[in-house]
């Protein structure tokens, strides 16, 4: 399995910052890693054109809908349009800000694999329910309510975002990091068996430079979903170095 270092710019991002994607590539010719960023999608298409053979591209939502009078909104056959492979779905700001609910994500997946992209689903809990013991519930009801039957490994990745780890500095434990990533390879292989192996679970919050290294090493991580560190060339090509070095699973 190839490992994942997926960049998350969300709501970041003009024509000025098309240089650190350039950066960043030229900094990973030859990447031993995939490495993939989702920028707006004001800048997908032309971040695409620029770095689309060495870098692959995502958008950070779509519509479960192929067309159709939706203001606003972007289908996954337009984000594919655009030089798109990838897209995130169920980011935990999205079921925040917009309400999205597991069937809304199960219907936007579904939407983005039938338009030939691959989905990269978020699950994670807040800080009120990990204090309330209820961690490998939530992801668990999330990961059985956002993932459709047809997914495989090629076209679903799995990035574990606890809510309160992102944007904030806080990581958990490693110990943390390891029961959920176990917790989700052991629900996955339950619904998919061996292709479950070979999916790839990210994980995701507040990963930096300096803590990319240990997170890394735990085993069932095989990438990072990194949203503010992603921004900047310099920093993300440190967490792409820190997962080249990471010793296979
Ligand atoms: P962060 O964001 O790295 O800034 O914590 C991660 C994410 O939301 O994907």
């Amino acid at each position: 399995m190839r490992k994942l270092a997926a960049g998350n710019w969300k709501m970041n991002g003009t024509s000025a910052d098309l240089a650190e994607a350039s950066a960043l590539k030229a900094a990973h010719p030859a990447p031993g890693v995939d490495i993939l960023l989702c920028p707006p999608a004001t800048l997908l298409s032309r971040l695409s054109d620029s770095v689309g053979a060495t870098i692959a591209t995502g958008g950070q939502d779509c519509h479960a809908a192929a067309s159709g009078a939706h203001t606003g909104d972007i289908s996954a056959p337009m984000l594919a349009d655009a030089g798109a492979s990838h897209v995130i779905l169920g980011h935990s700001e999205r079921r925040t800000d917009h309400a999205e609910t597991d069937a809304d994500v199960h219907a936007k997946t579904q939407a983005a694999l039938a338009a030939g992209l691959t989905a990269l689903v978020c699950v994670g809990e807040t800080q009120a329910q990990r204090e309330a013991g209820k961690t490998l519930d939530v992801v668990g009801r999330q990961l059985a309510g956002s993932v459709p039957d047809s997914a495989t490994a090629a076209t679903l990745v799995i990035a574990y975002e606890p809510v309160w780890a992102i944007g904030s500095g806080r990581v958990p434990t490693l110990e943390q990091i390891a029961e959920v990533h176990d917790f989700i390879r052991g629900e996955l292989t339950a619904r998919f068996g061996a292709d479950a192996r070979a999916m790839r679970l990210l994980y995701g919050g507040s990963v930096k430079p300096a803590n990319a290294a240990e997170i890394f090493a735990i085993s069932n991580v095989d990438g990072a979903l990194v949203g503010g560190a992603s921004l900047k060339a310099r920093d993300f090509s440190a967490i792409v170095t820190a997962l080249e070095n990471a010793a296979p699973d």
